[in-house]
């Protein structure tokens, strides 16, 4: 039950193993790739669960792992704890020719991707993701940031990891909440460019949010492979990498407007805003009602939010959503950017939308 995906991108090509008990098999994976002491930076949440297991397949396979321990939660991908990662990293004598794993969810992915791309001017990484989301999204692609007063990952660099090791096993440990939050990553795959794993998922998704081991490492193994396909067409988001962001200009939005708090996590954001997107491109012609209702049911079955109105407190108001949307990174030339679908599977990007038919979406 193991995958092994390629990530094609001629001299930094990487692989992405998916399957149970990876962790374990840890040690045989990075040997080859490490040169001295490895910093091993995780998070609070992740240390107690894992850190240990894994400095000690480490270890049993001759590397020496420098544990790094930051602070659980979105707040540590700022400057503050940039620095202080870097500082830590420079301790632990890691050099050019070394090598830095991430042993945690999206934000330790991003922060530690930052730090490995700009310390020495890069050092190598390898990603180890506990979350869904960072399993089948945020370790693979290269894309690293942390956040500033101004907004969501403003700062940052493309740095490609040298292999990614999602061990589904980890998943057993996630609050339900965070699985269903990463899931609905998963299910954007299908709706951006893939009906059949859309159906495979309608008809699997409990199976997998409830761990079973093969359906969850086919919906984290084919996740990968279509995004490692678009990466690999695409590196550097001028093309075709935009589809990534289906339900992301939306769903930044209404993340901006309640807080970045925990009445919406990220990946609820998109779920919602994969939603909103496809009610949108209901509203300007371009796809079937149907396949509307069809994918805002599937949220339903699963229990995420579907609806402005599943977010607890008071509703965000269109105007201020709005405004969030025309700060958001992929606002263009006063136009909203917005990734569109022509029904399940189809999704393309358009860079003019009008203001007054979202406004309707969001009222
Ligand atoms: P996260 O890293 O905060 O993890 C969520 C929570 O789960 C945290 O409390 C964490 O400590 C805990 N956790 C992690 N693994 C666990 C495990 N196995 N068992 C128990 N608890 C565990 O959040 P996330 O959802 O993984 O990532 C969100 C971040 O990813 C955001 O900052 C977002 O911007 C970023 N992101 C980046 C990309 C990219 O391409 N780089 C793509 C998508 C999202
Ligand atoms: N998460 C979007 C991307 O990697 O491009």
């Amino acid at each position: 039950m193991r995958e092994r995906i390629s990530v094609s991108l001629g001299s930094r090509s990487y692989d992405i193993h998916v399957g149970p008990g990876l962790i374990v098999e840890a040690g045989a994976l990075l040997a080859p790739l490490a040169r001295g002491p490895v910093p091993v930076v995780t998070d609070s949440n992740v240390a107690p669960l894992y850190l240990q297991r894994f400095v000690d397949v480490l270890g049993a396979a001759g590397v020496e792992a420098k544990p790094i321990v930051l602070d659980a939660g979105e707040g540590t991908k700022s400057f503050r704890w940039l620095e202080m990662l870097v500082s830590e990293l420079l301790a632990t004598g890691v050099d050019r020719g070394g090598l830095i794993v991430a042993l945690g969810g999206g934000v330790i992915g991003d922060l530690t991707g930052f730090a490995a791309g700009v310390l020495k001017r890069g050092i190598d990484i390898v990603q180890v993701p506990t979350t869904l989301l960072a399993q089948v999204d945020s370790s693979v692609g290269g894309k690293t940031a942390i956040n500033t007063a101004e907004g969501k990952n403003l700062v940052g660099v493309f740095h490609q990891p040298r292999l990614v090791l999602a061990d589904t096993d980890v998943l057993a440990t996630l609050p339900e909440r965070e699985l269903l939050a990463g899931y609905a990553e998963v299910v954007k795959y299908g709706a951006l460019g893939d009906a059949d794993f859309f159906a495979w998922l309608e008809a699997n998704a409990a199976k997998a949010l409830a761990c079973d081991a093969e359906a969850l490492v086919h919906a984290v193994a084919h996740s990968c492979r279509m995004k490692a396909d678009i990466v690999a067409r695409d590196e550097r988001e001028s093309g075709v990498r935009a589809l990534l962001n289906l339900g992301h200009t939306f769903g930044h939005a209404l993340e901006a407007a309640t807080g970045y708090s925990d009445r919406l996590l990220h990946g609820e954001g998109v779920a919602l805003g994969t939603a909103l997107a496809f009610r949108l491109s209901v509203k300007l012609g371009l796809c079937p009602g149907e396949d509307a209702e069809r994918f805002t049911r599937h949220l339903r079955d699963v229990g995420l939010p579907a609806e402005i109105t599943d977010i607890t407190g008071k509703r965000p108001a269109p105007d201020v959503l709005l405004s969030h949307m025309a700060h958001d990174k992929k606002a263009k030339d006063g136009k909203l950017v917005f990734v569109l679908v022509r029904g399940i599977g189809q999704a393309f990007v358009s860079n003019d939308v009008e203001v007054a038919m979202v406004r309707e979406v969001l009222g």
